[in-house]
């Protein structure tokens, strides 16, 4: 697949990238800088664009199979930049002519009871909540482009560089919590399951919850 990476260059980006090109795809690896550390491949090509401008994203897009995306917010912005870029990038997308979108969103949106996201749960960090609350507003301007097939994966609570060990479970719209009731997963397990979803198209329309 020719894949168009956006947040190429972060660092689930730099393991989705990785992932991607272990797998046989050709991925055209997308920062504000036109530079990724660390990343050698025939099949990696690295260019400047800024994920806020839907023409940017247009003309990056087009002739690709698929758009993944790994952006954030940084440090430096407001984390509500995380709805400016993914309305850029729908618009962008339908201007480029591509309808298959994969996202990395965010955990706290997920359930953790039929009635509580993680969000609203007492000990989530104070200060997570902003980007947080800015993952979730994504979220809700994504559900609505329903032309195209996007799929919205979202880490365990806690996501750390780590082992890619391949084993991983899913949950529609519910935190993945193990044995011990803890969520996580390691970056590098959640590039497959980037990937995974990717190449099987299995949870279009989806807010998926990952972890171990
Ligand atoms: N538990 C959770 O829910 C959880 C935990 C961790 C992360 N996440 C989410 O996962 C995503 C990725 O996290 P991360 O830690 O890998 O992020 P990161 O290391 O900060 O990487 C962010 C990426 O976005 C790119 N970017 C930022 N602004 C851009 C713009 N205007 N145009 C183009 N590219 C831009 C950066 O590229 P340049 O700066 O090089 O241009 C970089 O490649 C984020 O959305 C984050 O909220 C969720």
């Amino acid at each position: 697949m020719n894949v168009l990476l956006l947040g190429a260059s972060g660092r689930i980006g730099r393991r989705a990238a990785t992932e991607l090109l272990d797998r046989g795809h050709n991925v055209t690896g997308v920062s504000r800088s036109g530079t990724v550390a660390e990343i050698d491949s025939d099949a990696f090509v690295v260019v400047a664009g800024d994920a806020t401008v839907s023409e940017d994203v247009a003309k990056l897009a087009a002739g690709h199979d698929a758009v993944v995306s790994t952006l954030g917010p940084g440090g430096d912005v407001s984390p509500d930049i995380l709805t400016e870029m993914v309305t850029a990038v729908i618009d962008g997308m339908r201007h480029g002519a591509v309808d298959r979108l994969v996202w990395t969103g965010g955990a706290g949106g997920l359930m953790v009871n039929p009635e509580t996201m993680l969000i609203e749960t007492a000990d989530f960090p104070e200060e997570w909540k902003p980007v947080a609350s800015a993952a979730i507003d994504a979220y809700e301007i994504l559900r609505e482009a329903d032309d195209l097939a996007w799929t919205y994966v979202a880490p365990a609570a806690m996501i750390q560089p780590g082992d890619r060990t391949g084993e991983y479970r899913t949950a529609d719209r519910e935190l993945v919590t193990d044995d011990e009731g803890e969520s996580h997963i390691s970056m590098e397990d959640f590039a497959v399951a980037l990937v995974d979803e990717l190449e099987s198209e299995r949870s279009v329309h989806t807010y998926l919850g990952t972890g171990y």
